[in-house]
């Protein structure tokens, strides 16, 4: 594992982000303290407001499309993608906002709707490139919340969280994470996806080993009280991995934010109220 990468003065509320688009402002732009991410302007659907809908908006899609033509050196899949991403409304208003990416927008509707970040002062966000996560859960959680994140891909600094590069399946990963928290954890995100390779049932082990990994994680760091979520594939979680998650939470749901495509087979579980570690655990 590399090393971690630290806003800079490693505090919050510091001016300024890292390199990427996140972290650049516009004229006339308010921008979030924390994060880089561009605050709503007056009139605008505004991303932190709490209970304020408007992750969703005016994200309908509807309205002109951008057609991409297959250029000679751009396959059938690749201009698929462009066109998608160019026509998605949650592309354009992460942009817009300042979001490193469209899934920030999962995790604030999933927020809206369950409240889970508000009262958080240590999140661990696993899987976290490009680090839409990590920004949304800075601006969502307590004033003083720490966040750290892991992923295999380098990320670039977001002030005031700790990011590392690295594989969380290595053994060591675990203890590196819990030695940044340096305190048991409120909330455990998890957004890792494995590399799909088309076989279904690979693909589906891969992802569920990643769900369980975490899970075994999350007890170990959860404080009582402390939530899980974590993304899963359709037909969510197997009976032992839900049967674990009621043993361990006293509610877990199933979620599909609006900003998850619908012809992904992705799902989030949403698990809260930490029951705490027992012996055994
Ligand atoms: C969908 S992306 C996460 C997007 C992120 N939540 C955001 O908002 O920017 C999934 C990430 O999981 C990471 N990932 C997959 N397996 C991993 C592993 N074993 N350890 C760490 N990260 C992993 C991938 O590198 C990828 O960046």
């Amino acid at each position: 594992m590399t090393g971690s990468s630290k806003g800079k003065g490693g505090g919050r509320g510091k001016s300024g982000a890292g390199k990427s688009g996140a972290g650049r402002s516009r004229p006339g732009k308010p921008v979030s303290r924390k994060t880089g991410a561009k605050r709503s302007g007056p009139g605008q659907a505004a991303a932190g407001a709490s209970g304020g809908a408007s992750s969703e908006g005016s994200l309908s899609g509807r309205g002109l499309k951008v057609r991409v033509k297959t250029a000679k050196r751009r396959s059938n899949s690749s201009a698929r993608w462009l066109q998608r991403q160019l026509n998605d409304p949650y592309v354009a208003e992460a942009k817009k906002r300042g979001y490193r990416s469209r899934a920030a927008f999962k995790l604030l509707q999933m927020d809206e709707k369950h409240g889970f970040l508000a009262k958080a002062h240590r999140v661990v966000d696993l899987g976290a490139a490009p680090g839409g996560w990590t920004q949304v859960a800075l601006e969502r959680a307590a004033p003083d919340c720490k966040v750290v994140g892991i992923d295999l891909l380098e990320i670039e600094e977001i002030p005031g969280a700790i990011l590392l590069q690295g594989d969380f399946l290595d053994h060591y990963a675990p203890d590196r994470l819990k030695a940044e928290m340096d305190g048991p954890a409120d909330i455990v995100l998890s957004d890792m996806a494995a590399a799909t390779i088309g076989h279904a049932k690979t693909d589906h082990l891969r992802i569920m080993g990643l769900v369980e990994t975490a899970l075994d994680f999350a007890v170990q760091i959860l404080a009582p009280g402390g939530s899980f979520v974590s993304k899963v594939i359709q037909g969510g979680a197997e009976q032992t991995l839900l049967n674990s998650l009621k043993q361990h939470f006293t509610k877990v749901r199933h979620v599909k934010p609006p900003a998850s495509r619908s012809d992904s087979a992705e799902m989030y579980l949403v698990a809260t109220g930490f029951r705490g570690l027992k012996a055994g655990d």
